[in-house]
């Protein structure tokens, strides 16, 4: 039986994602899913962030998906190798589980002209290496240099993102950043929380840096593999709705949701 389009983030990031592939593609039908109640991911080791992700790709196969985007960098990074090679195979092996980093990897050397990028994203994330080792594949010229922002996510989460005390932890990362390698003329938002502190980032970084966010390379990326694979797209419903599921509190979920979309959203509350 068709099914929606399943979108996993940890928490509010992956609806910076969903927005761009609903704006492309507003046909479809789609299911968050939005872990909340254990958010944010970025400074959890391997096997939670592992665990966690498994758990909701299996919470949104069992709802009817049959594929899945993995719209968060941290679970990216960290658990969709495992999930493509190991659990696909045992759940359903045509059933189908993609993330964020690869799309992005696959552009960014189209934007820079120095060859020095710069990416920030979570501690998980940095730390990985991921976006280094995809980078390398596709333009293994690029010098790739890192920067993890763990306040970040935490002001998004909070709704601090545009408040005065944002300021001080946008201005230090960058700084560092620039510091570490001053060449650096592109910028990848390497999480999907942190488009939304975009006005800042533009503020304190310098104006030749390009910024890439990853949520049109994705959207474009997915309708790209839907036209390759008309045996996944055939499986999609297309009803042109959006479904919203939290393992939080339903109700700060559509408040804050609805103020990340621009329009109201009513979400439901799941337990895992
Ligand atoms: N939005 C997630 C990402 O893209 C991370 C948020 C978190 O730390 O949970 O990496």
């Amino acid at each position: 039986m068709p099914g929606p389009i399943g979108v996993f983030d940890s928490g509010y990031g992956g609806l910076t994602v969903l927005r761009e592939i609903r704006s492309l593609m507003p046909g479809y039908d789609y299911l968050y899913l939005g872990d909340n109640a254990r958010a944010p991911y970025g400074s959890r080791s391997f096997e939670r962030v592992y665990e966690f992700t498994q758990q909701c790709v299996r919470q949104l196969f069992s709802m009817g998906c049959h594929l899945v985007i993995l719209a968060c960098n941290t679970a990216s990074a960290k658990a969709l190798r495992t999930i493509q090679q190991h659990d696909l195979p045992m759940l359903d092996p045509n059933r189908r589980v993609l993330g964020v980093v690869r799309p992005t990897a696959e552009c960014v050397g189209h934007l820079s002209q120095t060859a020095h990028v710069g990416i920030v994203a979570t501690q998980g994330t940095i730390r990985s290496h991921t976006y280094q080792m995809e980078i390398a594949k596709f333009w293994p010229h690029l010098q790739v240099t890192g920067e993890a922002c763990p306040m970040w996510v935490p002001l998004v989460e909070n709704h601090e993102h545009l408040s005065p005390g944002a300021d001080y932890f946008v201005r230090l990362y960058l700084d560092n950043l620039m510091r570490r390698d001053p060449l650096i003329d592109t910028l990848i938002l390497g999480c999907t929380h942190y488009p939304l502190l975009l006005p800042k980032i533009r503020q304190y970084l310098p104006a030749s840096v390009k910024v890439l966010a990853q949520g049109g390379y994705v959207a474009r990326s997915l309708s790209d593999y839907l036209r390759r694979h008309p045996e996944m797209e055939c499986r999609i419903t297309r009803g042109g709705t959006a479904r919203f599921l939290t393992t939080e509190q339903s109700e700060v979920f559509s408040h804050n949701a609805s103020l990340f979309l621009g329009h109201a959203v009513q979400a439901e509350h799941i337990t895992l």
